[in-house]
């Protein structure tokens, strides 16, 4: 270790900034988050010193440095850009025993300013002893992408109720093990989703109680449409945090791998046309799984709010009054958009995209509502159709009946996975395109002129050609 590590209490405390540039305010914006009483010594001061000044934030004086400027000082920083003025600020501070930080001079510092992560009270400071700092501020990016934005809270939420518990849990190692399960358990879960109100009642009876233990919480979780890099922050912190994963087929294995390597997996998966769990047995699944104080994601392809039934889980887990939340995924409309250059909206092409379901399109959707096709074709909407491979024959049938017959259309299969492909024609040939290339595996079905600007990179020669054609057309 090339340098002690401390954390110094500079709240209301004087602390000498010589310098008035952008260096200069940038530590002392640092230094007012930690409310250090602040003099800046400078005749040059930005506007945003000035401010701070006028506002009664800072102390400032118009004049170049004198030693005498160091008396009563905790702390002494100089950001002068001036090196003989850098080494005077530098040379008085030693002598007087103030410690001294020269902005980007490490030679004439006693101690650094750490690349820091913030979150509320909880501070990670990174230091690489002035070896390498911007590997520091490497490793600070990682630590930031690691913790969650509200972990600080967490920090303040326990901090709230720090004397009930130990007003009622005995020191030593109860109370240890009483946070210990409290920062891994679902209440814990519940404040870091935002939800402090169900959070602190739950805390309310658990300190009653004298153990966190609670009914478990359900995240259902959106795992973008294939790629382990499309899936969010918040998706990865709770598949490593999960007791139990209940997850759909298209979920993939490498996204499954970012879970806990001891936590439960359960594979409600379903095949079109074949359901091996059906949605009320899953219901339960998840609900006997929270009860029995779990912490469990139910994992699904893409968004869950996407034709993902996230909306009926939801409501399920509500009514058996269990905690739960939802985190957003990468839908498969702008996985396959992205994946393609394939814009859904552009301001030549379309000014509206519609989520589609292709699944009733065949009479097969019960009592769901049935699609207007004749009015989706008058809409002018880029179409994105979900499950809609089945059907193709008769969407392509129903939308040439209603007059884009012409109208481009780009079918993604496995977007964003390695056996992605592209295929793009017009919509009359759209159960040939579905036919001669094969498509089995789950694919977009994109609609409109925008389709034409999608990079076609399989298929056959037919659709390719279609594919020339549709970008000639475009031009
Ligand atoms: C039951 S829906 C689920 C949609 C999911 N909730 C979402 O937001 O993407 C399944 C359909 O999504 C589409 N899909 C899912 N993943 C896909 C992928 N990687 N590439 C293309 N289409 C995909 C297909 O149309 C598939 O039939």
């Amino acid at each position: 270790m090339r340098q002690f590590p401390i954390f110094f209490t500079v709240q209301d405390r004087p602390v000498l900034l010589v310098g008035g540039g952008e260096a200069a305010a940038a530590k002392l914006r640092l230094l007012l988050k930690a409310d250090a009483w602040v003099t800046v010594i400078t005749e040059d001061p930005l506007d945003e010193i000035l401010d701070l000044y006028e506002l009664g934030e800072i102390d400032w004086e118009a004049r170049g440095f004198d030693a005498a400027d160091l008396n009563g000082a905790i702390l002494a920083y100089a950001a002068t850009g001036d090196d003989a003025q850098d080494r005077a600020v530098s040379a008085a501070a030693r002598k007087a025993g103030v410690p001294v930080n020269v902005v980007d001079r490490p030679e004439l510092s006693n101690f650094i300013t750490p690349a820091i992560v913030e979150r509320d009270a909880i501070t990670v400071a990174v230091s690489s002893g002035g070896a390498a700092p911007v590997l520091a501020r490497t490793v600070k990016a990682a630590i930031e992408r690691l913790l969650p934005p509200n972990l600080g809270r967490l920090a303040l939420f326990a901090e709230r109720f720090r004397g009930a518990v130990k007003a009622v849990v005995p020191a030593g190692r109860d109370r240890l093990r009483f946070w210990d399960k409290f920062f891994s358990g679902p209440i814990a879960a519940q404040v870091l989703s935002g939800d402090e109100k169900g959070a602190t009642e739950a805390m309310l009876a658990a300190v009653n109680r004298r153990t966190p233990e609670e009914p478990g919480i359900v995240h259902i979780v959106g795992a973008g449409p294939g790629a382990a890099d499309l899936v969010t922050l918040r998706a990865q912190r709770l598949l490593n945090q999960a007791d139990v994963i209940v997850h759909d087929r298209l979920v993939s294995d490498e996204i499954l791998d970012l879970a806990r390597r001891d936590a439960e997996r359960i594979d409600v998966g379903k095949t079109p046309g074949s359901h091996p769990v059906p949605q009320d047995r899953i219901n339960a699944i998840i609900i006997e799984q929270a009860r029995a104080g779990k912490r469990v994601v139910r994992l699904k392809g893409g968004d869950p709010f996407i034709f993902g039934r996230g909306g009926e889980e939801l409501d399920e887990l509500r009514a058996a009054g269990i905690a739960a939340d939802v985190v957003p995924g990468i839908t498969a409309a702008q996985a396959s958009a992205a994946a393609t250059g394939m814009p859904l909206t552009h301001r030549d092409h379309a000014s509206a995209v519609t989520y589609v379901t292709g699944h009733l399109a065949d009479g097969k959707g019960g009592d769901a509502p049935a699609v207007d096709w004749s009015a989706l074709a008058r809409s002018g909407a880029t179409l994105a159709v979900y499950m809609g491979v089945g059907a193709a024959p008769r969407i392509s049938q129903d939308l040439s009946d209603h007059g884009l017959a012409d109208t481009p259309v780009t079918l993604v299969e496995n977007a964003t996975r390695p056996d992605q492909r592209t295929v793009t024609g017009r919509i009359r040939d759209l159960a040939d395109l579905v036919r001669l290339n094969g498509i089995t595996g789950p694919a977009m079905i994109v609609i409109g002129s925008v389709a034409a600007l999608a990079r076609a990179d399989q298929g056959t020669d037919a659709a390719r050609m279609e594919s020339m054609s549709c970008m000639a057309a475009a031009v």
